[in-house]
């Protein structure tokens, strides 16, 4: 994770973001403290920081920082001119962390935010944010078999804003943000598959984070707390107003360290 010292909207580059909708500082920061705060205490996970830099204000959505699997770190390659400079603060993190092997795509990938893990599976998104092209440079890289989706909405314009890894046999998704070959495509690989609702898709309440048994989302994402819930999950919300105006969410401000 990434602490949001420098969090704020200075430019805009989804349809979520505007100059004229600010976050407020103090409540962003509370905010970010409850999901690391639940992250570690309440789950005893393991987060480590990588430190903010001034003037790279969407630092904070680590997910978009790299693709690690195996101890194999995929960097992004931002197709967003504004937040290319993040790339080399993201790698010396991982030097400095003792990774070794490292892709920098050629073509645009913007890291876990596009491309989310499911058992050997790679899912990614396109073609917002990220090159369907990407694909086979992952697939050669991880050794993984990579399936494509195609997201349909600009407000859900990573794949991780429009789907869950709920659990080896689980995700959830809201079914208009893909393609109808794209839905057929989860239908077939995937055994279960929930249907969020509209209001809790536009909650990010799919910008989730999962490890099968415990599951941290947006608060305002009522309906899909409820499922997990009658399915005997431990649900953790949060609120993350703050980061949704820069169009992130839980998933967003993470990204998950795989050996
Ligand atoms: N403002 C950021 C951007 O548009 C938000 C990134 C959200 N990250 C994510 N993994 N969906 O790039």
């Amino acid at each position: 994770m990434c602490s949001p010292d420098f969090f704020d909207i200075e430019y805009e580059i989804n349809p979520w973001m505007s100059t004229d909708n600010q976050v407020d500082p103090k409540l962003a920061k509370r905010q970010w403290q409850e999901l690391y705060h639940t992250y570690t205490e309440k789950l005893g996970w393991e987060v480590d920081l990588v430190t903010p830099v001034k003037n790279l204000p969407d630092m904070v959505f680590t997910a978009n920082g790299a693709l690690v699997i195996d101890g194999k770190v995929a960097l992004p390659t931002f197709r967003a001119p504004d937040r290319q400079p993040e790339t080399g603060h993201f790698k010396k993190w991982f030097e400095d962390n003792g990774y070794k092997d490292f892709l920098q795509p050629k073509y645009d990938f913007e890291g876990e935010g596009d491309a989310l893990v499911w058992n050997d599976t790679v899912f990614t998104g396109y073609p917002w944010r990220s090159d369907k092209a990407s694909e086979n440079e992952l697939k050669a890289f991880f050794g993984k078999r990579v399936v494509g989706l195609q997201l349909t909405d600009a407000r859900f314009y990573h794949l991780d804003t429009a789907l869950t890894i709920v659990d080896q046999e689980t995700v959830a998704i809201y079914p208009p943000l893909f393609t109808d070959e794209s839905r057929k495509t989860l239908h077939e690989l995937v055994p279960h598959v929930i249907e969020a609702s509209k209001a809790d898709a536009y909650a990010y309440g799919l910008n989730a984070m999962s490890d099968g048994n415990n599951i941290v989302l947006s608060d305002r994402a009522t309906g899909l707390i409820a499922q997990y819930k009658k399915r005997g999950m431990s649900v953790y919300p949060v609120p993350i107003s703050e980061f949704q105006k820069s169009g992130g969410g839980v998933k967003c401000l993470t990204l998950e360290l795989r050996a």
